[in-house]
């Protein structure tokens, strides 16, 4: 039997929340595995986004996270011979959209349900934080929503809530250049100035509150940067003058999706269109072509199809 999941992309920090905040939303990847007793080989069919650079063995994320899990639950009947595994992708690689986290629940999912679910969701988190290493794509691509993570001191442990869905649009614009997450961490500075810190809490609790009392005209102050943004705006060009142009078209507040390069915006349903099409022409005057969507946010996170 064919076992099929649909993961969603997630948009992470959303401004200052660096590795705290995400979102899911509604554009998918699908994953699926189906386990052929006496089969030789492993057939691996991907279609869609980006399907030429990623691996087909044991190096494939989606079964490098099934593979923990079948580690962690002790199981040894399944292996790279006798899985037929399925990838479909809708959500750019290397845009700062999850894709890397959706292979990662995926597989944790798939792997999961090979084994009667013998994890709760709970520690499906905790399986994909581990793998993943920070929480913030991979939680919202779980639980679907808007959420807020903190590991514990010893970072064993993460405690994550769901925030109340923004009634809002998410404009995401994502340039034909990619960003790979490991050097967008690098160049972050070890040491951040104090000063820059309380910019940062000041404003993860401006909209904090702006979510919780869906008071949106808070977020183009609450959604301001200082530990992130400024060091990655620096791989991107024209980075503050389309978030600029995103502003000035009627959007809320704008961000660097992740460890970029989407940048992203929300708005009313009303401006979405305008806002995305003047991020994306502002675009086009710095010679960079990009892709826009319209998107909500996702309420489900991973689901078996
Ligand atoms: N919080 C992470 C970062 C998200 O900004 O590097 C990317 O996975």
């Amino acid at each position: 039997m064919k076992i099929k999941f649909r993961v969603p992309a997630t948009t992470a920090n959303l401004g200052p929340g660096f590795d705290v905040f995400g979102a899911a939303l509604t554009l998918y990847n699908e994953f699926s595995a189906e386990f052929v007793p006496n089969a030789k080989k492993t057939k691996f069919i991907l279609s869609g986004h980006g399907k030429e650079s990623i691996p087909k063995g044991k190096d494939n994320l989606l079964w490098k996270a099934m593979s923990e899990t079948f580690n962690l639950l002790g199981e040894t009947k399944y292996n790279l011979k006798n899985l037929n595994i399925e990838i479909s992708t809708k959500i750019p690689l290397n845009g700062g959209l999850g894709s890397s986290a959706t292979a990662i629940v995926g597989g944790i999912s798939l792997a999961n349900k090979l084994c009667k679910n013998k994890l709760n969701k709970s520690q499906i988190a905790e399986l994909a934080i581990k793998i993943e290493g920070h929480p913030d794509n991979v939680v919202p691509a779980i639980f679907g929503g808007l959420c807020a993570c903190a590991k514990n001191k010893e970072a064993l442990r993460t405690t994550t809530i769901n925030l109340p869905l923004p009634k809002l649009k998410v404009i995401l614009c994502v340039p034909s250049f990619e960003i790979r997450t490991n050097h967008s961490r690098q160049i972050i500075p070890k040491n951040i100035p104090l000063q820059d810190v309380v910019f940062n809490i000041s404003r993860v609790a401006l909209l904090t509150a702006a979510f919780c009392s869906n008071d949106y005209s808070l977020l183009k102050e609450a959604m301001q940067d200082k530990i992130h943004q400024p060091y990655r705006g620096k791989m991107i060009p024209a980075m503050n003058k389309v978030l600029e142009k995103a502003l000035n078209s009627g959007a809320y507040g704008g961000f660097l999706s992740g460890s970029g390069s989407t940048l992203a915006a929300f708005c009313s349903k009303e401006n979405s269109e305008n806002v995305k099409k003047n991020m994306l022409e502002c675009w086009k005057t710095e010679n960079v072509i990009a892709k826009g969507f319209i998107l909500d946010f996702d309420k489900a996170g991973a689901t078996r199809i």
